[in-house]
């Protein structure tokens, strides 16, 4: 029988970089480029490539997800992701029933693009919409209009896609209580079946962490951030979502396949510049800029950066890791007696749900959710 294997296909570039995001994207002007066009030229090549040599070195595989994540794909033309996808029909087995999702950003998606992907087999759209308050978007450094998103999201629908996400990030400098209440209620008054709610984190190096520290920007308390994860729960479920992974909520067979494949072990081939890949008892990740990725490419030469083996113990622990994030939590029977009973003081705080736990598996309660990173660390360490 063949394996299964996702296909994640990274697009690195945006017009703009966010002040907040340290994504693997490039902006015409850091790739010293007049224009988009010109920076990625020959990049999709670069990527079918890839596909080709993952073909060779995996054999046949059945591909049941593919995901064009970024960086911005809305950015490309159409007729190139079509012909990422064409390869991959082409050299594995894409399942009749793919899911295959675009990440778009409200201002590059037009129309035409949505409509031209549709027919080249894309069914899901994940969108950056971050915030329906102007201001919290300005901090954010986005340039998009608010109106931008109900628009894409309408065309989206209009067009067939089976499925339509959104991305929102809370507790960001300056975001009031109300302004989290406007975003959620806006997300929720979409014709949409799946939200990504994400707190918002400084990451090291980019612009935000600057103004941070510099004091111009001052970033919430962690009350105040939960108290938006706890709001933002209860809308969601009581709107008909339910929450399936930690950051994930879904309206009954929205849940992102592609996602749950990365969390429940499967194997993913990650194409494009910086993109990790699993397979075997192997992972490794690809060159993270887009020029020298490009050249190994031309030159026939693997991109693979580095490769680690995963030995049992660590494979072990990356399913703690990940799976702990899922409503579907762990069994007793995946957990050692070690870890088993250091969970126990997590079921007398009330952090781990009782019943779940009575019936041998493990499952965040609600305040248990705010605090997964703390439990996942005396589990695994
Ligand atoms: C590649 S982007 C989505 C598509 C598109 N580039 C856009 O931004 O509209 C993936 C998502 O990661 C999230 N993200 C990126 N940096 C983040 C950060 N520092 N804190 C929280 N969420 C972040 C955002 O919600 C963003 O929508
Ligand atoms: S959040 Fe999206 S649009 Fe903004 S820089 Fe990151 S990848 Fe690009």
């Amino acid at each position: 029988m063949s394996p299964r294997l996702s296909f994640y296909v990274h697009i690195p570039y945006c017009v703009k970089r966010c002040g907040y995001c340290d994504f693997n994207t490039y902006t015409p002007a850091e790739l010293q480029g007049p224009d988009l066009a010109a920076v990625s030229a020959n990049y999709i090549d670069a990527v079918i490539q890839e596909i080709e040599m993952a073909s060779s070195s995996v054999g046949n595989a059945e591909v049941p997800t593919i995901f064009f994540g970024g960086g911005t794909p809305s950015l490309m033309p159409s007729a190139d992701l079509a012909r990422v996808i064409s390869a991959i029909r082409e050299k594995f087995e894409l399942a009749n029933d793919a899911e295959i999702t675009i990440e778009v950003n409200p201002d590059s998606v037009s129309e035409q693009f949505l409509a031209h992907m549709r027919e080249a087999g894309a069914n899901r759209i994940s969108m950056g919409m971050q915030s329906a308050a102007p201001h919290v978007l300005e901090t954010l450094d986005r340039t998009h209009k608010p109106v931008n998103v109900a628009r894409a999201v309408e065309q989206a629908r209009k067009n067939g896609y089976e499925h339509v996400s959104v991305d929102l990030i809370y507790g960001t400098p300056g975001e009031s209580f109300a302004d989290w209440k406007t975003s959620v209620e806006s997300a929720l008054a979409l014709p949409i079946d799946h939200i990504s709610a994400y707190a918002l984190i400084v990451e090291r190096g980019t612009k935000l962490a600057a103004q941070v520290a510099r004091g111009e920007l001052v970033m919430p308390s962690d009350d105040e951030t939960a108290e938006k994860y706890l709001y933002a729960d209860e809308s969601f479920e009581a709107a008909g979502f339910t929450w399936y992974e930690l950051s994930n909520w879904s309206k009954p067979g929205g849940e992102c396949r592609h996602n749950i494949a990365y969390w429940d072990g499967s194997f993913w081939w990650g194409a494009g510049p910086g993109a990790h890949s699993y397979f075997g008892s192997e992972r490794w990740w690809n060159i993270k800029h887009p020029k020298s990725y490009q050249e190994r490419i031309a030159k026939n030469e693997s991109p693979i950066q580095e490769k680690e083996n995963l030995t049992p113990e660590n494979k072990a622990d990356e399913f703690i890791l990940l799976q702990i994030r899922r409503r579907e939590g762990i069994l007793h029977s995946q957990m050692s007696s070690s870890q088993i009973s250091l969970a126990e003081k997590f079921v007398s705080s009330g952090d781990l749900d009782r019943e779940s736990w009575a019936q041998n598996k493990l499952v965040l309660s609600k305040n248990g959710r705010l605090i997964a990173d703390r439990i996942v660390r005396e589990l695994v360490l």
